[in-house]
């Protein structure tokens, strides 16, 4: 018997149903490498990769004036090359080997924190990912704290509008939700018709939460109800696939969205940010799933091994790929919409770590992992789709 289910293929009232969990906030990340590299800072985990994608190098082999110090650490985080100087900063011999193999390309031991830096891109906004209180490991939210949240809005042939997916704001003119929500919407006869911003709390607009001790209200203006110019669905998509490789498309708003305090966009990660970097990361999901309140509410979910979820899932004929991560949920009770984010606080700032995109129904079970879109996969396409 089945213990999971693909979300795109559940009814059409419930076009999304959710993954979740609760809170349980360590907030710094268990980062593992492969190999170690050498930094200003000292020893710092890292993995292997071509120096080409390892922003860290390329940043000091762009600089105009190479200083002495950056030779000896350009050198000293050389791996399989063919010079003389080779030498690898790691634990064992056993560690070198597998960092260096199979690999034409000059490698290096790009320091793993460099791979959850942002991305930056013309079209894509500086300002993004803001932290606006003091973080908890509640499930509750404040009104301010997750600005990028967004919801789909569904018509039916009826006319009749339901909110189901979720989505996230990642400029002032584009988002991006999962491809089952987009196309399951055309399958099942629901049109989408636009995307709400800056909510919080669904019974109420505008919003206001009020501080616990002065009783002083922090209003949010009305929610934005912006109508949709363009959906693009990644190419690859295939719905009836259950591996659900893939599940990412983005959303081109027919206006920009007003940018405030409660609509901003996350931050997008560079595109190392590699599936076992976030390994044992502590990850936040959040959004409108819980039946307990209208709100929108937050967990943790634990990033766990690719590899463990692609053995356990292929029991169950699912062949997930290194594009998807795998989350075990820290809660009794779902809380993200499908399509929703999964969201990395880093350097003071969220980035988008994934996208909700299958998982364990009901939800959540301890024993199926939840299953996200890998968006730092998917940074090539997203910029390729982007238009001014
Ligand atoms: C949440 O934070 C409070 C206060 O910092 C702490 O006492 C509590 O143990 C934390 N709970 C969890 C589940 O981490
Ligand atoms: C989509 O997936 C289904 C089920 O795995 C498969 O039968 C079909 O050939 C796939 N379609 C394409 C275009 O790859």
């Amino acid at each position: 018997m089945r213990t999971f289910s693909d979300r795109s293929t559940a009814a059409a009232e419930v076009l999304c149903v959710a993954i979740i969990y609760s809170l349980a906030l360590s907030l710094t990340a268990q980062s593992t490498g492969n190999c170690i590299s050498k930094t200003q800072n000292g020893r710092t985990p890292g993995h292997c990769i071509s120096i080409r994608e390892c922003e860290y190098f390329m940043r000091i082999l762009s600089s105009v004036n190479l200083a002495q110090s950056d030779r000896i650490l350009l050198r000293d985080n050389q791996c399989g090359a063919r010079g003389r100087d080779v030498q690898v900063y790691t634990e064992t011999r056993a560690l070198l080997l597998n960092c260096c193999h199979l690999s034409n390309d000059l490698q290096v031991c790009c320091p793993s924190t460099d791979g959850l830096g942002s991305l930056k891109h013309p079209l894509l906004p500086q300002d993004c990912g803001s932290v606006r209180w003091q973080r908890t490991n509640v499930t509750e939210t404040r009104i301010k704290e997750f600005p990028w949240l967004a919801l789909i809005e569904y018509t039916k042939a009826s006319n009749e509008k339901i909110h189901a997916c979720g989505g996230v704001l990642i400029s002032n003119r584009y988002l991006l939700t999962a491809a089952h929500c987009v196309t399951s919407a055309a399958a099942n006869n629901l049109q989408i018709s636009a995307v709400r911003l800056g909510e919080w709390d669904t019974s109420t607009n505008p919003d206001c939460q009020f501080q616990e001790h002065t009783n002083v209200a922090d209003c949010a203006p009305v929610y934005q109800d912006i109508g949709v110019e363009q959906v693009i669905s990644h190419p690859l998509y295939n719905r009836t696939d259950e591996s659900q490789v893939n599940d990412i498309a983005l959303i081109r708003l027919a206006q920009p969205a007003l940018v405030n305090q409660f609509v901003e966009p996350i931050c997008l990660p560079n595109k190392q940010l590699r599936a076992d970097e976030l390994e044992g990361l502590i990850t936040e999901v959040a959004g409108w799933q819980a039946k307990s309140s209208s709100r929108m509410k937050k967990s943790t979910v634990t990033i766990t091994s690719i590899e463990e979820c692609q053995k356990k899932y292929a029991r169950q004929n699912l062949h997930l790929q290194s594009s998807q991560l795998c989350g075990a949920a820290n809660s009794n009770e779902c809380h993200g919409n499908s399509g929703g984010p999964l969201m990395l606080y880093k350097n003071g700032g969220y980035l988008l770590g994934g996208l909700v995109s299958f998982g364990p129904v009901p939800c959540p079970n301890p024993d199926w992992p939840d299953v996200y879109t890998r968006v730092a996969s998917y940074v090539d396409w997203i910029h390729g789709e982007l238009r001014a």
